[in-house]
């Protein structure tokens, strides 16, 4: 597949976006199992301007990592304007996604994210700034969600949009956004989304659990890529799997058992450590994955429990080195089970999965002039991405523990991460009451405050 003039991929797979997740280490653990191109966790146009230091870490690569793919937020031209210049000519990219599909309710209730594409001259705009700036080496795509909801459907004038302001190519994450992550991606808008744009590259997204359906996602749509999130975390060699499936073979081995899934992870937080020069952060933000690489195995209940507790790397090689004690069998095969169950998010264990009502800022559905739009710009905030989310991870034992990732995109100290077992009687339905959508911030701080006692 060609992004643009330069760009090409071997194979069309590209590894999603995923903020808090994919830093460099995972990219580079895509990439060498079969992802032509893993892209970066967002990065927010102004906040990078603003020399933000996390932000500039977000937009830094490891020296392996053959093509540097960004994604980038932004809600003015001229500050994209200023960020893809700065990515392309001194940090050396080779490709930039732009992202107008976040579905958080603040986001858009400010006119960011997937309500952008509600204001098709302003969404122009971004584009052509973005693409412009890029210039004909770098490729610019465009990633989209179908729309806000069934009434405010906007994927395929968007994309319309997008082609002829320049974009290399499209994503589709085929949800709106008020389906957040659940119910099952809607494959037919990635056909219809292709026929709307002839000739240019569409990348379909959304619900590839296994290699087959990557093959069957590009058959039956016609898209010309496949993007992957969920189902690669803690399963890098998905990518193995679907290249080789895209490639007319079969996988030529089984997947690994738990004692390879395990130096896996074991692989992952090291090189993450390493990466962050944070030892102790990597450890904790590792920890959100640890359900990802033990999904399903029957024998690593006490193991899980272990690396949960892990606040080093030596605490980490102690329980890979210690099945006995850990109770895990490093041979036990990988469960069947684990295939196709989502993970982080839409796992269905709390009703974070379900709809959530979308909100726009007034005004933003009348029709209005370029002056409107300008105008309209001063109510959008770039940093509207500031936010907190919640992800409960299911436990073996049926409880959750959440991990809490709180965005504060405007000063020094940008990102927070908290991690936090739930109250040990807390149960899920108990959890989903905590984190009913209704009462999400609210909700979050007083978890936080529950931390802090
Ligand atoms: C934890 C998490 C973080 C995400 N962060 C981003 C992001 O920063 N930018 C973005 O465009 N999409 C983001 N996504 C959405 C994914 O890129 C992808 O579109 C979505 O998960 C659907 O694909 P999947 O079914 O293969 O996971 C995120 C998804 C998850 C689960």
């Amino acid at each position: 597949m060609m992004l643009g003039r330069t760009l090409e991929l071997q194979v069309p797979l590209i590894a999603a976006p995923m903020a808090g997740i994919t830093a460099a280490p995972l990219r580079l653990m895509y990439t060498q199992a079969g992802a032509s191109m893993a892209v970066s966790e967002m990065v927010i146009a102004a906040t990078l301007q603003a020399g933000n230091a996390a932000s500039r870490h977000l937009a830094s690569w490891h020296p392996q990592e053959t093509i540097r793919s960004v994604q980038l937020y932004g809600v003015r031209p001229q500050t994209l304007d200023w960020a893809v210049k700065h990515l392309v000519q001194e940090r050396g990219v080779h490709h930039i996604d732009l992202n107008f599909g976040c579905p958080v309710r603040k986001v858009t209730a400010k006119g960011g994210g997937s309500a952008l594409p509600l204001r098709p001259r302003l969404f122009r705009r971004l584009v052509a700034a973005a693409a412009a700036a890029a210039g004909p080496e770098v490729p610019v795509t465009v990633k989209l969600r179908m729309g806000l909801g069934p009434e405010l459907i906007t994927f395929l004038q968007a994309g319309v949009a997008a082609a002829d302001a320049g974009a290399a190519g499209l994503v589709l994450h085929a949800r709106t956004a008020d389906q957040q992550y659940s119910p099952p991606a809607h494959w037919e808008a990635v056909q219809q989304l292709v026929q709307a744009v002839p000739g240019l590259p569409v990348i379909g997204n959304g619900d590839v659990f296994e290699a087959a359906d990557a093959v069957q996602l590009m058959r039956q749509t016609g898209c010309h890529g496949v993007m992957i999130g969920r189902a690669a975390l803690g399963r890098p060699w998905l990518f193995e799997e679907a290249a080789a499936m895209l490639a007319g073979q079969w996988p030529d081995r089984p997947p690994p058992n738990l004692g390879h899934v395990l130096r896996l992870a074991l692989q992952h937080v090291t090189a993450w450590a390493d990466w962050e020069q944070d030892e102790l952060g990597a450890v904790l933000k590792m920890r959100k994955l640890i359900p990802c690489y033990l999904a399903g195995f029957s024998s690593a209940r006490q193991l899980q429990r272990r690396l949960f507790a892990a606040t080093s790397l030596a605490d980490w090689h102690a329980a890979a080195a210690d099945p006995e004690a850990c109770g895990f069998d490093p041979s036990e095969p990988y469960p069947v089970q684990a295939l196709r169950v989502a993970r982080l998010k839409g796992a269905g264990l709390v009703r974070g999965g379900a709809a959530q009502k979308v909100v726009l800022p007034p005004g933003w559905l009348e029709e209005g002039s370029d002056e409107d739009d300008d105008s309209l710009l001063e109510c959008l905030d770039e940093a509207s991405c500031e936010g907190v989310s919640a992800v409960p991870v299911a436990l073996f034992d049926g409880t959750a523990e959440f991990y809490v990732h709180v965005e504060h995109a405007g000063n020094g100290d940008a990102w927070l991460e908290v991690w936090g077992r739930a109250l040990g009687d807390m149960d899920a339905a108990a959890a989903a009451a905590l984190f009913e959508p209704s009462g999400w911030t609210r909700n979050v701080v007083k978890y936080i405050n529950m931390l802090d006692r």
